[in-house]
């Protein structure tokens, strides 16, 4: 690892021209602030699965990411650094910003909205400026750091301005644009009062990438509506002569990575002792997600608990283990949901649990990679049953990590993922005795069938994982 960001130098990016031909604009760069033995602050970088597929191709072609390093900081932005061998470009976000961009439009206005309204989103002008104003600062930061005809792949939610913005400064550039999370309906969407705004805040785009082809439709659908440009299938046609095209690019995983983890002995000892630390019970069920109201970790442990009230699982010989990640706990529905899961966890243990026998066993905590993959391995269950997902990578990764084709899947029709594992469990949270009934059929189900249906699902994953995405969007960009 390199040093961390140099000091400020705001006049020497004007001096030197941009020479990135590949740069990905995202929120977050791909590393953690950590503190070194001696003390000081250094960076590390973060596992996943965006940052390995790109990587290659970031090293070929001179690549940068440019992104906010998750850090409160009122000073200008630091100059680019290096984290083994890879150039990252800070943008930081002082308090008034992230409560604007971060906390209120991206996370209180547009997350709760385009994932299907599951918590009411709120509408605030002061939000809407905020959002403009460092979208347009990534912009900036993006123009200065290309090169002549560079690529640049704009990600997610938070920068759906970006593309646009950066056009008007920089016309020579190839965009791409991917949204991580749904697309919501028409109908919602045409809620936001600054809708036309974000449509054609993506327009800059040549390309807009989707989970599912649904967004698309809906994204090109309201184009039409509300922008009023031609479209002819997919594509938008620009008044000034350009094309923006929108298409489907469901995003995976590390697979080869997740199946060395699984495969590697300290891993596998490590889910060993993971099952005698639950005191050895004939199974185990597992949810991993973060501490997000989209993700239906509510109705899934009262289904769960409903099910152990009536006798179909005994807590001395099966647990459900819950690992809930810390997320975005300065926003009050995130407060709130940690609270009523909190209460509901206690209310179950206490009502239902024995003493070195606990119903559930909530980690509110994040874990590094190779503990994930010890719980994936120790699960005989996975449950995923988010309200509305954009994909769910922990159901991929699951499977990765079953490389003797045991295990189940149950998984939400609502999450990105049930396109493609049609074998999984599949469930629709909201019915809580169909759940019920999806999670007792996954348990009893026969050894031969869990394996022929985890078998598909490998197969499936084996020929899609996170680098033919990344290569596919870049091809059709
Ligand atoms: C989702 C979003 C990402 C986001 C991540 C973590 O996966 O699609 O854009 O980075 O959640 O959320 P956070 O707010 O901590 O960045």
């Amino acid at each position: 690892m390199n040093a961390g960001p140099p000091h400020p130098d705001p006049a020497r990016v004007e001096d030197v021209p941009g020479h990135a031909n590949l740069v990905i604009v995202a929120n977050r760069l791909p590393v953690d602030q950590v503190t070194a033995p001696d003390g000081s602050l250094t960076w590390r970088r973060s596992p996943g699965g965006l940052v390995s597929a790109l990587e290659p191709v970031m090293r070929s072609h001179d690549g940068a990411w440019i992104g906010w390093p998750g850090v409160e900081s009122a000073e200008p932005d630091g100059d680019p650094f290096q984290v083994d061998g890879l150039t990252l470009v800070p943008i930081n976000l002082n308090a008034a910003e992230i409560e604007g961009f971060y906390e209120g439009f991206s996370n209180g206005t547009l997350w709760p909205l385009y994932h299907d309204l599951v918590a009411k989103p709120e509408f605030h002008r002061e939000w809407w400026e905020a959002y403009v104003e460092v979208n347009q600062r990534f912009a900036v930061k993006t123009a200065e750091v290309a090169a002549p005809d560079a690529t640049v792949w704009v990600h997610d939610y938070q920068l759906q301005l970006v593309p646009a913005m950066l056009r008007e400064l920089r016309p020579d550039l190839q965009i791409g644009f991917f949204l991580h999370i749904p697309f919501p309906p028409t109908e919602l969407f045409g809620q936001l009062p600054w809708r036309r705004q974000l449509l054609e805040g993506l327009l800059g785009a040549d390309l807009v990438g989707f989970q599912l082809s649904g967004g698309a439709h809906n994204f090109v659908r309201l184009v039409k509506q509300r922008v009023g440009h031609h479209t002819e299938g997919n594509s938008v046609h620009l008044p000034d002569g350009r094309v923006s095209r929108a298409a489907a690019f469901p995003i995976s995983i590390d697979v080869g990575a997740f199946q060395a983890l699984a495969e590697s002995p300290s891993v596998i000892a490590r889910a060993a002792e993971i099952r005698v630390a639950l005191g050895n019970p004939k199974q185990v069920l597992l949810g991993i997600d973060r501490l997000d109201y989209t993700k239906g970790i509510y109705p899934r442990l009262r289904a769960y608990s409903e099910l152990l009230a009536e006798g179909h699982f005994n807590v001395t010989d099966t647990v459900f283990v819950q690992v809930a990640t810390p997320s975005r706990e300065r926003v009050e529905q995130y407060r709130l949901l940690r609270d009523d899961v909190d209460r509901l966890v206690g209310r179950i243990n206490g009502d239902l649990g024995q003493i070195g026998s606990p119903a559930i066993a909530y980690l509110h905590s994040s874990y590094p990679q190779h503990e994930m993959a010890a719980l994936y391995l120790a699960a005989d269950i996975m449950v995923v049953t988010p309200y509305r997902d954009g994909m769910n990578l922990v159901a991929k990764e699951y499977v990765a990590c079953r490389l003797d084709n045991d295990g189940a899947l149950v998984l939400s029709e609502f999450a990105g993922a049930a396109a493609e594992f049609r074998q999984a469990w599949q469930v629709n949270p909201y019915d809580i005795d169909g759940m019920k009934a999806a999670i007792l059929a996954a348990v009893q189900s026969p050894p031969e069938e869990r394996a022929r249906r985890m078998a598909a699902m490998r197969r499936y994953l084996h020929g899609n994982d996170v680098s033919h995405w990344a290569a596919s969007f870049l091809a059709a960009l």
